[in-house]
């Protein structure tokens, strides 16, 4: 949460603060700010609300801005303080001197205010942040060193946080550094950039570094010194950026969700290359160091994950515990970490999570991974944290999403868990040949299937307007498509804002059927298989208390119609491998309903794509 970009070079930094921004608005969008040197003088642009916001302040001055060939910029997503223009960073000190950008959480923010406010420092805001500011411009005056006032202040100011920070008496120089939040630098020809993810700098350098905890990394047009917190020099390890600047457009689809949804036939085929090369051959998964012995010796898997990551990770344990034969515990990162968990060197801990930034799975695998476990990332960012810090990865290859809410990359970690489960299955000898042969032929023709699907989404749009002004959702089902109930429900929150739970069918009496009627739409996720009459029977009970129909199925049982009000209907697939196809009418839905009651798709209200914090 929260973005940081900043510039220093030979061009101007307006255009570039302005453009690494928007490509970083996934994080955030309560307020934004950027700060410049013109003439040798610190200025400030903070706007509340939109990046267009401070794109039109901007405008009005922007011949003037533009001389700055320097610049820090921030969007927000709050956390201390309102989303007012006050609390917008970039920060500053007393004296307007600093101008600082912050993504974390000072945790000892108060302490440090009261401290800061004895010697005179005069607050402005209500933010963790500006406290780091004062802190900065204090160390400052005491050095005369950028760098070295930015160690220093280091080494007071506890929590996490990826700073960019600047100085109207150190000219064109910018100072960073992280803790426990993402931060990059860009290398250019005489300029470099700073960033807290690729999208930012993407279209101007291929050719980065990662900064690790507790680096510090002093930039200037010319050169880049690199230290750790006691003072020592580190060596430099460049990367090459993966990504092509083409991945952030829209290609002509009205939001990135809609494009993403459409992505997910490649999505399944790229994740598939190279690791399902046929039928009769075994899985290859190369970053999995996972041998039989190691295997063998396995008492359990601990899935740890949050939002829609979760959910693919519930599929990942009906998969697990069906081929393999080990049992699996899924739980939200962030109850795993406040509790005992128990687990040992045989304990192989899942991480899943798209951005691989997340805090709560971050901390969940670092606590797993002090006791000795086997850390598995599945991530859809191989340059991560949590790739970084894996024993193992799984790089789910979906391609950057820009959308707030996740849908292709949903898809990438559920083709990825049937590709570990049959991996695992092959090793252990724990699943009979023909079935997981059976499996595989059907990964491989998923990828029609979903075309298919995509093909009839103007069934799915009606739909959505028959039951957009719906205020309530349920969605219910039992089996490996629970966790599909569980996100379509979520999808439909997230962007639409309706009330949407999903249940597994059976529990539907024992407490949530009193709140059926007829102004309550019931969505039965009815795919073929050994929970089909079982659901069919719990949509009945439904019915029965007038609650309007939709189904969702792979039948062409036409007495489904008598039934159900709607029913979508999908192509024919295997049980198994039917939470990949079904999922995708419930994010259709969702998207459609979203756009016709006009909400904000790509960038839902209160929520951000990374969550950095805790
Ligand atoms: C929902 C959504 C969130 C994320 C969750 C975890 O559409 O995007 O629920 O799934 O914040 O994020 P990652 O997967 O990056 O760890």
């Amino acid at each position: 949460m929260c973005g940081i970009v900043g510039y220093v070079g030979e061009k101007s930094a307006l255009d570039i603060l302005l453009e690494g921004l928007t490509n970083l608005e996934y994080r955030g969008y309560d307020s934004a700010g950027i700060a410049v040197n013109v003439k040798g003088k610190v200025e400030l642009y903070k706007a509340e609300g939109k990046l267009q916001n401070l794109k039109n302040i901007t405008n009005e001055n922007r011949e003037h801005i533009s001389q700055s060939v320097i610049g820090i910029g921030h969007i927000r997503w709050a956390t201390h303080g309102a989303p007012t223009t006050a609390n917008a960073h970039p920060h500053s000190c007393n004296c307007g001197r600093v101008a600082i950008v912050h993504n974390g959480i000072i945790e000892n923010y108060k302490e440090l205010r009261v401290k800061l406010e004895k010697q005179g420092c005069v607050f402005r805001s209500q933010t963790d942040t500006e406290t780091v500011a004062h802190l900065v411009a204090s160390k400052y005056a005491e050095t005369n060193d950028l760098t070295e006032a930015v160690r220093l202040a280091t080494k007071e100011i506890e929590g996490a946080y990826a700073l960019a920070v600047i100085h109207q008496d150190v000219k064109n120089t910018i100072v960073a550094t992280r803790r426990n939040a993402p931060l990059l630098v860009g290398i250019g020809e005489n300029e470099y950039y700073v960033a807290s993810d690729v999208p930012a700098i993407i279209k101007y350098t291929k050719k980065a570094m990662y900064l690790d905890d507790n680096q510090i990394v002093t930039l200037t047009p010319s050169s880049m010194k690199l230290i750790d917190t006691d003072n020592n020099e580190l060596s430099q390890k460049y990367e090459e950026l993966p990504w092509e600047p083409v991945a952030l457009s829209k290609m002509g689809y009205k939001h990135f969700m809609l494009k993403e949804i459409h992505e997910q036939p490649d999505v399944v085929r790229n994740v598939l290359a190279g690791k399902l090369r046929a039928i009769d051959e075994n899985i290859i998964l190369k970053e999995v160091k996972l041998d039989k012995d190691t295997l063998k010796n396995l008492n359990r898997i601990q899935i740890v994950a949050c939002g829609t990551s979760l959910h693919a990770a519930m599929v990942g344990k009906y998969l697990i515990e069906d081929l393999c034969d080990i049992a699996v515990d899924v739980e939200p990162s962030s109850e795993y970490i406040y509790r005992k968990t128990v687990g040992d060197k045989n304990t192989l801990v899942i991480g899943v999570s798209q951005s691989g930034e997340t805090a709560d799975t971050i901390t969940a695998i670092r606590q797993a991974k002090a006791r000795g476990s086997h850390i598995l990332i599945v991530t859809n960012r191989p340059d991560s944290t949590m790739a970084r810090e894996a024993d193992s990865l799984i790089p789910v290859s979906a391609g950057i999403e820009v959308s707030v809410a996740a849908t292709k990359s949903y898809i990438a970690q559920v083709i990825s868990f049937y590709l570990l489960a049959i991996h695992i299955a092959e090793i252990k000898e724990s699943a009979n040949k023909s079935e997981l042969e059976t499996i595989k032929r059907e990964l491989i023709l998923l990828p029609q299937k979903l075309e298919k699907v995509l093909s009839h989404k103007e069934e799915i749009q009606l739909c959505a307007k028959k039951f957009a002004n719906s205020k309530d959702f349920i969605f219910i089902a039992r089996g490996i498509n629970f966790p599909t109930a569980l996100e379509g429900a979520l999808k439909l929150k997230e962007i639409s804002y309706i009330n949407a739970t999903g249940y597994t069918a059976g529990e539907l009496k024992h407490g949530p059927i009193a709140m059926l009627d007829e102004s309550m739409p019931v969505l039965s996720i009815l795919m073929k298989g050994k929970v089909y009459d079982k659901i069919l029977s719990n949509s009945e009970e439904a019915k029965a208390r007038n609650a309007r129909m939709i189904a969702l199925t792979d039948s062409d049982d036409s007495k489904l119609n008598e039934l159900f009000e709607v029913v979508i209907r999908l192509p024919e697939i295997n049980e198994t491998l039917s939470p990949v196809l079904a999922i995708v009418p419930l994010q259709l839905l969702a998207y459609y309903i979203a756009e016709f009651l006009g909400k904000d798709v790509d960038q839902p209200r209160n929520l951000a794509k990374s969550v950095t914090v805790e």
